[in-house]
């Protein structure tokens, strides 16, 4: 039984959280209804509900490699529409994390299999923010093609025909870019929270603007990655 650790574990998390909160799982098994969604990377350091202190019932999570909202992509679609116009989520939370493996291989034109056509949309918004990733020092071009994708996510989610729909439905939904840092446990806001579709092209602007800022990626600021 190799596994067994992992259901000996849930035994006593599922005996501890019953003792600690009685009818904790009683009134979750009859509905969820989360404030936010959660599109993040598959990657195993980037768990959404610990990282961000949320219980079993607060976040739907929809996870990727390199967290891509791709036009077509039926299953990426089918979840954020779930969660707009059946759970009703408040927010939906785009977030990246530095040092990603997907980024990287977009970044090097790496060939790591059948993910190479996924990685590929990464690419595309490589090859968009070509001269500005050229102009940076090497070492800082992989974590602001990871910030870059972010913004460019959160672009194609506010252009989907569910966030175009609940938004002209008058629906009070708020997409957001964020970044997570796996070697300090820190979340960053990118500032594209975009709530108003008529806004989305300047906000998209100053958070481009925003990884480029010679500043705010000054070497150091990547020295403990
Ligand atoms: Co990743």
């Amino acid at each position: 039984m190799p596994l067994r650790h992992l259901l000996q574990h849930n035994r006593v998390w599922a005996t501890q959280t019953v003792r600690e909160r009685p009818g904790f799982f009683t009134s979750l098994s009859e509905q969820q209804k989360p404030r936010y969604m959660w599109i993040g990377c598959s990657d195993s350091r980037v768990p959404a509900n610990q990282i961000t202190g949320l219980e079993p019932g607060e976040v739907f999570v929809h996870r990727n490699i390199a967290n891509v909202v791709v036009h077509s992509d039926l299953n990426a679609l089918s979840t954020i529409q779930y969660a707009v116009d059946m759970l009703e989520v408040e927010h939906i939370i785009v977030c990246g994390h530095y040092g990603c493996g997907g980024v990287q291989a977009a970044l090097d034109n790496a060939r790591i299999g059948l993910a190479d056509n996924w990685i590929r949309h990464i690419q595309d918004v490589r090859d968009r923010h070509a001269e500005g990733l050229q102009a940076a020092h090497p070492s800082q071009r992989l974590n602001m093609l990871c910030e870059l994708n972010v913004i460019e996510q959160v672009v194609n989610v506010c252009h989907s025909t569910v966030m175009k729909d609940a938004w002209a439905r008058g629906r009070v939904v708020t997409v957001h870019g964020w970044i997570y840092g796996v070697h300090d446990g820190l979340l960053q806001d990118l500032l594209v929270s975009v709530s108003n579709p008529q806004r989305l092209k300047e906000l998209h602007h100053s958070a481009i603007s925003q990884v480029f800022n010679p500043l705010r990626h000054a070497p150091q600021a990547y020295a403990a990655l």
